[in-house]
């Protein structure tokens, strides 16, 4: 077993180590482990006690619930009551994979977990190590990214350790989340579903299995609108610099660019460019799943880099573009629209 690091085991992901893992679950403790998606901070998602461990650990507010993870699909009725006939046929299709159910809370699940909502986020995740350190707990697991409050998701093991040493039982080691960004929270306690959160799964992709359109929450809450999901009301995925989102025709958005980052570098400031046209620029003209999966990293290599601002530009909203779109939003401080000509 490696030594903790200031109070946090760092494990890798040999069955004895998952069952280390497993152990600090059963005992109450934390555990941050590797899916598809993001990393999670785990804890027994039956356990009222080690669930608020988990919102002390992040600094999360309490009205922001957590999604549960299961290892089997049968696990599903231990957590959610009064289940559609669309999340079983949704279930088949997309677990394990990055697609979050809301359904009905089960009795068992304590209220915390859901922030004290009638329902629950619940997923499968697509995961080898996550599934078997699951299945070794022997209880679904509730977790959140196993990021601080407010900083952009973890996507490797390194990231977690930057954001909660100290403040969580263990890590479980593994190599970088291959998604990237979180998986997609479709509600279905509504008399349609609605995507509350874009994510891994694609909405074309809902769409097809269901055979019917399927609307998309909009990214933040609209002033003096109540938000559906109580995640939509932070300013989530942010990194320490100030991000600036270009959108508009893309033959626009260079010379806008051009003229912000000279702009912000007369006044002694650090730009740094993500998914902009300009040399130096972290992965513009790849696929947007490359993006997607160097996203979170982008942002927290630029801050360590000492980045004031970020000129982002926006990408196609279709296929995984939408989440990644969403999470630029998000962690944008402005966005900025340019027409033809304008520059
Ligand atoms: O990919 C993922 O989903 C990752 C990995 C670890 O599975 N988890 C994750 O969890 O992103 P978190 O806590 O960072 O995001 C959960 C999102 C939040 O936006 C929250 O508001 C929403 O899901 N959510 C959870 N339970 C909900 C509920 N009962 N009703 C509405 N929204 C809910
Ligand atoms: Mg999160």
């Amino acid at each position: 077993m490696p030594p903790p690091v200031k109070g946090t085991l760092l494990l890798h992901e040999d069955t004895a180590s998952l069952e280390k893992a497993a152990q600090i679950i059963k005992s109450g403790g934390l555990v941050a482990f590797p899916t598809e998606t993001v990393y999670g901070l785990g804890a027994a998602a039956t356990s009222a006690a080690g669930v608020a461990r988990i919102y002390k650990a992040k600094g999360r507010p309490a009205d922001n619930p957590l999604i549960v993870h299961l290892s089997y699909s049968d696990q599903l009725k231990d957590v959610a009551c009064d289940i559609p006939e669309t999340a079983f046929k949704l279930a088949r299709r997309f677990w394990p994979g990055p697609l979050s159910l809301v359904l009905p809370r089960a009795e068992k699940i304590p209220a915390l977990v859901s922030a004290g909502l009638p329902s629950v986020a619940v997923r499968m995740p697509a995961h080898k190590t996550a599934l078997e350190f699951i299945r070794l707990s022997g209880v679904p697991i509730a977790a959140p990214s196993a990021n601080r409050s407010g900083r952009p998701s973890p996507t490797t093991y390194r990231h977690v350790l930057d954001d909660l040493t100290g403040r969580i039982d263990a890590v479980i080691k593994s190599t970088p989340c291959p998604v990237g960004v979180e998986s997609t929270v479709l509600d279905l306690t509504g008399e349609k579903p609605l995507i509350l959160r874009p994510g891994g799964v694609s909405r074309e992709e809902l769409e097809t299995e269901l055979g019917f359109s399927v609307d998309v929450a909009a990214a933040t809450a609209r002033k003096g609108e109540p938000p559906l999901s109580p995640g939509m009301k932070y300013r989530h995925y942010s990194p320490q610099a100030k991000l600036i989102l270009i959108s508009g025709p893309a033959p626009a958005r260079l010379p806008l660019i051009k003229v912000l980052a000279a702009h912000y570098r007369s006044l002694g400031l650090k730009v740094g460019y993500l998914n902009t046209a300009l040399e130096g620029s972290l992965r513009y003209g790849v696929a947007p799943e490359q993006l997607a999966a160097g996203l979170y990293d982008s942002m927290r290599r630029m801050d360590r880099q000492g980045v004031d601002i970020i000129l982002a530009e926006e990408v196609d909203a279709a296929g995984i573009g939408l989440a990644v779109m969403n999470r630029l939003k998000k962690a944008a401080a402005r966005i900025l629209r340019v027409y033809p000509g304008q520059v």
